[in-house]
């Protein structure tokens, strides 16, 4: 009797244990697509229109966006950390080594917040934002779409050492590149598709450098033009810039696995995933077929934007993306 007691009473704490584990674990399962559909129902349309003039005006935007959000989400998750400016006495993320100089369109993101705060104010995150004008970016470049999952907080601290840390460097090896991406709760899978993101956008000559002149898995001509305006000495021309996809660096398509079967993706990074490993016929997959590249970018995003978001009383709304209420 005694026994069958104490063996209920330890299955109720295991049934709850589980049940707690699961409540804390889960908190994407609290983003939802329709998280705004009462409390801000034209909130996707105000952030498509903002990001449809940035991307007129500068067709360049949609790739910085993009990349913006990709650069929240792997810093302790997506919660708009990396909007934070630093101030005198806070460090947040912007002028840590892989966002200096090299992250843009804040501008843009606040123009984004102030039209949708115009539209209903205090309501929508500044991470929620990052989400929705990645996706924005994608489609309005020509690349297929997703529902985007809303409900993000916004963090009320930043992390410079994670953000050193944490985002993957463009001289990774392939077996780095997926721990990177497994660390944040990514497939290799996932990393593949995502990579597709340098289909559009640039890079400074100081990320692929060492690339141009130095590697072999590199077609040889490509090379060369790369050459013309990226100068062998370090510290001459670091910031001049070269399309990550050769072919059409402003359209969201497969032409950037179809260049690295070709020997000419820009970063280290880029052609570690066509270089006889184990995601070779991933990379020959989606060069082959646009739809299945569009299919697995879209569900790559989807788990991306699940990193540790904050939900329900877990940090705040932001008023201004660039500083805590
Ligand atoms: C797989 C590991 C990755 C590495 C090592 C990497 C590295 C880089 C580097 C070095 C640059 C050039 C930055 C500069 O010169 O200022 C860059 C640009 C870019 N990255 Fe990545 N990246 C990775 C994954 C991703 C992912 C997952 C996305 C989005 C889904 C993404 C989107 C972009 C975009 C769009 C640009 C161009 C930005 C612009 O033109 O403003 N990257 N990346
Ligand atoms: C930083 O300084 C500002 C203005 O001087 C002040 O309002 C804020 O409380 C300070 N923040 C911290 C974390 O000390
Ligand atoms: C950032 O990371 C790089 C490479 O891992 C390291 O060399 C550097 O010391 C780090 N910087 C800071 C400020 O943590
Ligand atoms: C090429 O590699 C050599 C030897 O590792 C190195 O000293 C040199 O700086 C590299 N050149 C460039 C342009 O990165």
């Amino acid at each position: 009797m005694a026994s069958s007691l104490s063996s209920s009473a330890s299955m109720a704490i295991v049934t709850l244990t589980i049940f707690l584990a699961f409540l804390l674990g889960s908190s994407s399962a609290q983003l939802s697509t329709s998280y705004y559909s009462k409390s801000c129902p034209k909130v996707f349309t105000t952030v498509k229109s903002v990001v449809k003039s940035a991307i007129l005006k500068e067709n360049r935007m949609g790739a910085s966006l993009l990349r913006l959000h990709f650069h929240d989400c792997f810093v302790n998750g997506c919660d708009g950390s990396v909007l934070l400016d630093d101030t005198s006495n806070f460090t947040g993320e912007k002028t840590a080594a892989p966002n200096l100089n090299s992250l843009r369109g804040f501008t843009v993101v606040d123009k984004i917040k102030s039209a949708v705060e115009k539209e209903c104010r205090g309501v929508v995150s500044c991470a929620d934002i990052l989400a929705i004008a990645a996706r924005d970016s994608v489609v309005i470049l020509g690349g297929g779409s997703w529902n985007v999952k809303v409900g993000r907080k916004d963090a009320r601290t930043a992390s410079p050492a994670a953000a050193n840390s944490s985002i993957p460097q463009p001289t990774f090896s392939l077996n780095a590149l997926i721990s990177s991406f497994q660390a944040q709760g990514l497939s290799a899978k996932d990393m593949v598709a995502l990579s597709g993101g340098h289909t559009i956008g640039l890079a400074r000559c100081i990320t692929f450098r060492n690339r141009i002149y130095n590697e072999s898995n590199i077609d040889n001509s490509f090379a060369k033009t790369r050459q013309q305006n990226c100068p062998r000495r370090t510290g001459t021309g670091d910031k001049k810039l070269a399309p990550l996809d050769v072919q059409t660096p402003t359209a969201f398509d497969n032409d950037y696995y179809k260049n690295l079967i070709n020997q000419k993706g820009l970063l280290h990074s880029d052609q570690q995933l066509f270089n006889g490993g184990s995601t070779d016929s991933q990379v020959r997959r989606y060069s082959n077929n646009p739809s299945s590249f569009s299919a697995d970018f879209g569900a790559a995003m989807i788990n991306m934007g699940d990193i540790k978001p904050l939900t329900g009383s877990n940090g705040e709304i932001r008023r201004k993306c660039r500083k805590i209420n």
